[in-house]
């Protein structure tokens, strides 16, 4: 679907955030980025989305996906506090149609029912935890229907229950609609619940040092995380980041 070649990012500042990055996606894949804070992956997240321009190398995307449409879930939910969950929902088709017709109400009901927030549509932002506004973000990248959908460490600042049971919704909407993800995230045990392969990226200037294909089956139940071969999973990937680190040979 997507094949990044050599992409290399030079802020005007003169710092170097991304060093001949290169991998590839192909479609339907949940691929997970991890790496250390500053490594550039937000960076590389908007390159791909097309927000930012690479100093050097390539973005293809196959022939059959020139129309690539992108969907973003930034880490922090990015919701219009004057409006509500519906029309914050809405605010994507309307950029592109104008004033919601019948097919876009039903459109934002159904991905409202989705991420389960149907019953809060007319709430406002303030009145939602944590949780239901990046559900309610997740409902808004999702209602043009996205090819690719980038997630910037959506889940990293919410409490450990309700993230896991946001890794366990968002996967279920993944297995339904086969959209292909690229999935940003500081945890490990994360990234190994979510995805069949794990990116990991070295120190800044960022690039791709391992890819790693996670050895479970989907759909991935809950239990997973009390699995012996999850736990040693999730500690092989903890030694192949360490072992990026600076100090790491010390
Ligand atoms: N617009 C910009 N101008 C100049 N430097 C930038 C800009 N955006 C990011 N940087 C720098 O590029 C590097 C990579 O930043 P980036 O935000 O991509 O890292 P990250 O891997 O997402 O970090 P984190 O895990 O903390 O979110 C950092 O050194 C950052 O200061
Ligand atoms: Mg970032």
């Amino acid at each position: 679907m997507l094949n990044l070649k050599g992409i290399t990012k030079t802020f005007d500042s003169g710092t170097e955030a991304l060093s001949a990055t290169t991998f590839t996606l192909s479609d339907g894949e949940f691929v997970s980025l991890v790496g250390p804070s500053g490594c550039g992956k937000s960076t590389l997240l908007r390159i791909v989305a097309g927000l930012s321009q690479p100093s050097a190398g390539e973005i293809a995307t196959s022939s059959e996906m020139e129309d690539l449409r992108i969907g973003f879930v930034f880490q922090e939910p990015t919701l219009m506090p004057w409006s509500t969950v519906f029309e914050n929902v809405a605010l994507p088709l309307q950029l592109v149609n104008g004033s919601p017709n019948t097919d876009d109400v039903d459109r934002i009901t159904t991905v409202l029912q989705w991420v389960g927030l149907e019953e809060f549509q007319n709430a406002y932002p303030r009145e939602l935890s944590g949780g239901m506004r990046m559900r309610a973000s997740i409902a808004r990248s999702l209602v043009l229907q996205p090819d690719l959908l980038l997630l910037d460490e959506p889940f990293a600042a919410l409490d450990e229950f309700t993230r896991a049971q946001l890794n366990e919704d968002l996967l279920h909407l993944w297995e339904e609609q086969k959209w292909t993800a690229i999935f940003v995230t500081h945890s490990i045990r994360e990234a190994a619940f979510l995805s069949n392969r794990v990116l990991v990226m070295s120190p800044r200037p960022g690039r791709v040092i391992a890819d790693i294909a996670v050895p479970f089956k989907y759909p991935r139940q809950p239990s997973l995380r009390n699995d012996h071969a999850y736990t040693d999973f999730c500690a092989s990937v903890s030694q192949r980041l360490a072992t990026s680190l600076p100090g790491a040979n010390q």
